[in-house]
């Protein structure tokens, strides 16, 4: 048999692997991407997709395909704490930007909203959209091992359906296999923490529950009951698939004892018992056991073999960060790949997806290990941790309405425990703030200014290294992101009309180092204006200043104002951020 060969072969069709295929097709490299089972993701898994995947997608031309899928922002959002569906509520608290005080602060940040789209509506519009231009998708295909020599690698992969193990030379792997991931393992990339610290069930299942969450719309409901504490999320969790008729449930289980055996009596008694509804008609469309992790890779690759997503953070699902997260590690690894092949940049700019996503992959499972443990505070808050039993437990959680001290104690503590939760449920700063320092940046020197708690706030900063600010600019015509103005398929140059050599400068720059950049003077009268003056309020240098921008949209280089030499100013910033 013939040699098969590609530029970039990705190991899986989950959210990392399809997003690379997708970026890299998008960007015209050929690529393969195979998956050892015959379609996508077949349970819902991953859901809240946050502003900054969002962007991606925007960015990659599939934005309206996933909003056509996804439920939309507003009903996202009123998320409960209770002892069933039916049952007693003891909270809620608006969620992922839907309060009306922090609604303004998402609005501000991105052209996007969050969504709610779940995995397995998702990977087949990324793998759809990825194979459609260009990736070459090959289901049912193994991988085995890889042997990287200095010009390219070896994949050794297992066709699952005749077993005929072929070889796939690439000039790149990318290994997106997922939490328990051969490629990192084969890789020996180095990991801090543990796996399977808990373990969780997903039963998914088909009930119309609108009666009972129509008037407080959500996409998670916390349900606090007797052994809900075991495992890794630390409360029962009714999830809406879609509304309000299909459900997910995630609910502990004892990962030091054997696995549980989940029987369709099993897993509808369940069900009953978070819903609270003994008698109702559920239908059960799946089951599945999986382990909670706290483990990240303080290196991503190792020479040609790149790891992303859950290959190189594993986390529990708080925070809606893994597939989101996964999507980004690909975000910043494509166009680099892409330069590298090109000739428009040094093999060592390769080097800085490390140094850019591992600091993001530590961030982000501490994160939401951190909020899952979070949880522990309303079961002490309820006085739940040391109830003998479920009539102890009933007793404490009815305590709260007690006109007592001890029940105004409880309510104030429960305030308290709310509170928390916006770390976990908004944390926007965790979503959308992530500052990269690598040898991609051309720093000068400043990091951004917190003027509020970083994890729960997103400020916008041109300090480079920073994701591009997004306002409105545009025409009478039209109204456009500042994302929008700076594609993945090139470096983009924002100035405004007293910084007009900029351009000419740019255009030199561009064909003496053979590298796509664009000069977009913002200001009345040009190609687009700065529509409610607000690109001069966030820009951070004089309007004759320059914002480099990455095809990743984060701040390469800024000048404060235009020099003597503009050409020869940003040949030596694009220069030393292409590695050349
Ligand atoms: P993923 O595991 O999705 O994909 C791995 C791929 O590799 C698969 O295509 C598989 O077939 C393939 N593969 C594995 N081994 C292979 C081999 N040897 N050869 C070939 N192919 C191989 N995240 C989020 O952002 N928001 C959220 O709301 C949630 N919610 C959530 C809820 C629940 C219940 C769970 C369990 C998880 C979440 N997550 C989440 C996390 C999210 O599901 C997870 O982070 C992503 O799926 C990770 O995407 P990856 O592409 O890295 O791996």
């Amino acid at each position: 048999m013939a040699q098969i060969s590609t530029d970039v072969v990705i190991v899986g069709s989950g959210p990392a692997g399809a997003a690379a295929a997708l970026l890299l097709s998008t960007l015209g490299i050929p690529n393969m991407m195979i998956t050892k089972y015959r379609w996508t993701a077949n349970t819902p898994r991953a859901h809240i997709t946050n502003q900054r995947a969002m962007e991606v997608f925007r960015d990659a031309g599939i934005e309206e395909q996933v909003l056509a899928d996804a439920t939309p922002h507003h009903l996202m959002g009123d998320t409960v704490f209770c002892t069933s569906i039916a049952g007693e509520e003891i909270g809620r608290i608006l969620t992922w930007g839907t309060h009306p005080g922090r609604h303004g602060d998402y609005e501000l940040a991105s052209p996007c909203l969050p969504v709610d789209i779940p995995q397995t509506y998702l990977e087949p519009i990324l793998v759809r959209n990825a194979t459609e231009r260009g990736t070459q998708t090959r289901f049912s295909t193994e991988y085995l091992s890889h042997v990287q020599d200095a010009d390219g690698v070896d994949v050794l992969v297992r066709d699952r359906i005749t077993g005929h193990e072929h070889t796939i030379r690439a000039k790149y792997l990318i290994g997106a296999d997922g939490a328990r991931s051969q490629v990192a393992e084969d890789l020996g990339l180095p990991m801090e923490g543990a796996m399977d610290i808990a373990g969780s069930m997903n039963i998914t299942f088909r009930a119309d529950l609108s009666p009972y969450v129509g008037n407080r719309p959500s996409v998670l409901y916390w349900v606090i009951q007797p052994g809900s504490n075991v495992g890794g999320i630390g409360a029962g969790l009714v999830r809406m698939v879609r509304p309000w008729n299909e459900w997910l449930i995630v609910w502990g289980y004892d990962i030091s004892q054997p696995a549980p055996v989940v029987d369709e009596a099993a897993a509808v008694a369940i069900v009953r018992s978070l819903l609270g509804l003994p008698g109702i008609d559920v239908e059960i469309t799946g089951t599945s056991l999986w382990g909670n992790n706290e483990m990240y890779a303080t290196r991503l690759h190792d020479r040609r073999v790149f790891c992303a997503g859950d290959a190189v953070h594993r986390h529990p699902p708080s925070n809606g960060l893994g597939s989101n997260t996964s999507i980004q590690d690909s975000y910043n690894l494509a166009w680099k790949i892409a330069a590298v092949l090109r000739g428009q940049a040094g093999p060592s700019l390769l080097d800085t997806y490390t140094t850019e996503r591992a600091p993001v992959a530590r961030q982000i499972v501490l994160r939401a290990n951190r909020s899952s443990r979070e949880f522990v505070q309303f079961f002490e808050v309820l006085g739940l941790l040391d109830a003998k039993d479920e009539a102890e437990m009933a007793a404490r959680i009815e305590e709260r309405k007690a006109n007592t001290p001890a029940g105004a104690a409880k309510r104030a503590a429960l305030v308290t425990a709310m509170e928390l939760k916006h770390y976990e449920f908004n944390a926007h700063g965790v979503e959308l703030g992530q500052f990269y320092e690598s040898a991609a940046i051309a720093g000068d020197g400043t990091r951004p200014v917190k003027t509020k708690d970083p994890e729960l706030y997103y400020e916008p900063s041109t300090v480079p290294g920073s994701r591009l600010p997004h306002v409105w600019v545009g025409t009478t015509e039209q109204r456009l992101s500042t994302l929008d103005l700076a594609p993945m398929t090139r470096f983009t140059l924002f100035t405004g009309i007293t910084g007009e050599p900029w351009a000419a400068a740019a255009g030199k720059v561009a064909q003496d180092l053979g590298v796509p950049l664009e000069t977009v003077i913002i200001g009345p009268g040009r190609a687009v204006t700065d529509l409610y003056y607000d690109w001069a309020r966030v820009r951070e240098v004089a309007e004759d200043g320059a914002i480099l921008v990455r095809p990743d949209k984060h701040i390469a280089w800024r000048s404060a104002s235009l020099p003597a030499d503009p050409e020869q100013m940003l040949h030596d910033a694009l220069t030393a951020v292409l590695g050349r």
